[in-house]
């Protein structure tokens, strides 16, 4: 969603607040804007992409040593240059994220104390509030702390003022917000890749933080006023992680970093020779070793592979798991179980949502939280008492895959943990699991080279306007996901089923022009899913069948077979199966020519609740 930078600098900084835009870009928006100081305020905003606002400043000539740029994803008000931000109120101008849910009240009253207003946005609120007190104290410090205590709601804001030319004011509550160090010169930002090319040093800002930035100094002040020390952490993070290198779309790159990202997040076990709490947080043993219930709080991809692992967990842990889309989870009436592991899986780690959900889990008396992230220092992460951190590296597609099958790998070690500390697992079956993790990675890249026959069958998938998936047992969640990633980015729409239910209702929807895709694992439910597969032939449905090497269901006129490679994979096997569904659904979306990366009306980072 929305996208901050900042720079004050003794060079011209109008370059870098372009750079960090793009590089947000992946996140969502429909405007972007700047504002520099030089001499007075000089504002750009424009629809559309960061392109054309780069166009636009070149045309005007824009630079200075000073500004703040934003991408803006509309929430109040629609994309337009007079909603785009950033807002100004009399010599200053304000980027923000979050929403503020007060606005109304604060519109109001600020009309009444003459304030004129310009734009549909909550956002231009804190601009003309902060101004309101900078006539008082003429401090722009002062007066961003003032405005920010009134401030209901999420925010991360920039704030620069034509009287300060060296001086950059920020807040967060709710939204993330870190400052990038640099020499003789310093950053703000939303997301820490928009900074990557001026700096990996980055200090990030807690709740209700403000902060005051020159060029020299940077000094940050909790919610309470008390001037405070934010440790710096040097991102691990490169500039050219974020590149497309090759690959002609961001989602076909993160498809195939698969096997590397994979191998990555599993080093921290499969360099082991034992199963160990450990990889969990240094307390894990003591937290997990009192759990008797684990409860799943996630949205999209990350609630698909929440619903995997409550298969696992039952099965292999043999402890009761449930997973719940973290949207619904705080406006229902739960019954809270204090020795229940509260589990947050997110990719950013910032998902307003989930966030919510876990605040509201820990409210109901649920402490022993883990979170398992791709986001190291996000509000998640530092929110939960134990973390696992995948290691995807930064995901840019809004189409969520390495980070999904990341996520798997974490949650089958936590499954693995679990199971050992309940005196489920045998010491055979420890080293049976390790070896199965180590040889993961390289199975997925032969997955990977089913890519030519998974292209032909989007051939035929252009011209459809639905699509059925279907799976069974642990599979299920698979074929949910497959249906979510192919909505996403080709619209085609899809729903998932498990493959028992057809009868109940869906194979009312099936005839030649349904196109059935079906999770085929050699599992012990194949017989059973064979005899579903039949009663979509005998209705005309044509099926796309994606198996186990040695499943047995031979391809014929409406009965495509993808193998892969081998016999069934166990309880890993979910991992494997997801990778044909998500190259599918992007080769479905490249010969529907939707963009790709970008899909329609959605962002990557779900801020706003
Ligand atoms: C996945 O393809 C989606 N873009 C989306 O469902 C995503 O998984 C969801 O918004 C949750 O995001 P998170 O993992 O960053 O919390």
């Amino acid at each position: 969603m929305c996208g901050i930078v900042g720079a004050v600098a003794q060079r011209n900084v109008v370059p870098i607040l372009l750079e960090g835009l793009r590089r947000l870009e992946y996140r969502g928006y429909d405007s972007a804007g700047l504002v520099i100081i030089n001499g007075g305020l000089q504002r750009v905003r424009s629809i559309g992409r960061v392109a054309s606002l780069t166009a636009d400043c070149a045309a005007q000539q824009v630079h200075g040593h000073i500004g703040i740029a934003h991408t803006r994803w509309a929430t109040h008000g629609a994309p337009t240059e007079s909603n785009a931000h950033p807002h100004v109120s009399g010599g200053l101008a304000v980027v923000h994220n979050g929403i503020i849910e007060n606005h109304e009240e604060l519109r109001s009253r600020l009309k009444g104390a003459g304030f004129s207003f310009a734009s549909e946005t909550d956002t231009e609120v804190i601009a003309h509030l902060i101004e309101l007190y900078y006539r008082q104290s003429k401090d722009l410090l002062d007066a961003t702390r003032k405005a920010a205590a009134e401030l209901e709601g999420a925010y991360a804001i920039g704030v620069v003022s034509e009287d300060s030319p060296n001086r950059l004011v920020c807040a967060r509550k709710g939204s993330p917000l870190l400052i990038g160090l640099g020499i003789e010169e310093n950053f703000i930002a939303s997301d820490v890749s928009a900074l990557l090319p001026v700096t990996q040093r980055v200090m990030y800002l807690e709740e209700g933080d403000v902060a005051d930035i020159g060029l020299l100094s940077v000094n940050v002040f909790d919610a309470a006023g008390n001037k405070v020390d934010r440790s710096v952490h040097i991102s691990e993070l490169s500039a050219d992680m974020a590149e497309l290198g090759n690959y002609r779309h961001f989602m076909q790159k993160e498809i195939h970093e698969q096997p590397r990202a994979l191998t990555d997040t599993l080093l921290i076990a499969v360099a082991q020779d034992h199963i160990q709490p450990e990889w969990f947080g240094f307390d894990a043993a003591e937290i997990l070793g009192k759990v008797d219930a684990v409860t799943f709080l996630a949205c999209g991809t990350s609630f698909h592979a929440a619903k995997v692992a409550t298969y696992w967990l039952e099965e292999i842990a043999g402890i009761p798991a449930h997973a719940e889309v973290a949207s619904e989870y705080r406006y229902r009436t739960s019954v809270p179980n204090p020795n229940a592991l509260i589990v947050t899986i997110s990719q950013s780690g910032e998902t307003a949502d989930t966030l919510a959900a876990l605040n509201h889990a820990k409210s109901l008396g649920q402490d022993k939280t883990l979170t398992i992230c791709n986001v190291p220092e996000s509000a998640l992460t530092r929110a939960s008492r134990l973390k696992f951190l995948t290691r995807a590296g930064p995901e840019i597609g809004v189409a969520s895959t390495k980070a999904f099958t990341t996520q798997l790998a974490g949650l089958f070690l936590l499954t693995l943990v679990l199971a050992k500390l309940r005196g489920r697992l045998t010491p055979a079956q420890e080293v049976e699991h390790l070896t199965a993790l180590r040889s993961l990675p390289n199975k997925l890249q032969q997955v990977l080279a089913l890519e030519p026959e998974v292209e032909a069958w989007s051939h035929r998938f252009a011209n459809k306007n639905h699509a059925l998936f279907l799976g069974r047992g642990v599979h299920y969640p698979i074929a949910l996901e497959g249906a979510l990633k192919l909505k996403e980015i080709s619209y085609i729409h899809a729903e998932a089923y498990p493959a028992g239910e057809l009868k109940h209702g869906p194979l009312a929807l099936v005839d030649e022009d349904m196109p059935v895709i079906t999770i085929a694992p050699n599992d012990q439910l194949i017989g059973k899913l064979k005899s579903n597969l039949q009663e979509v032939r005998a209705r005309g449905g044509e099926l796309y069948v994606i198996a186990d090497g040695d499943v047995g269901i031979e391809e014929s006129e409406f009965v495509h077979v993808i193998k892969l490679p081998g016999g069934h994979n166990g309880a890993l096997s979910p991992i494997l199966h997801t990778v044909p569904l998500q190259m599918l659904s992007y080769h479905a979306a490249l010969q529907k020519g939707t963009d790709v990366d970008k899909p329609r009306n959605l962002a990557k980072s779900v801020t706003v609740e």
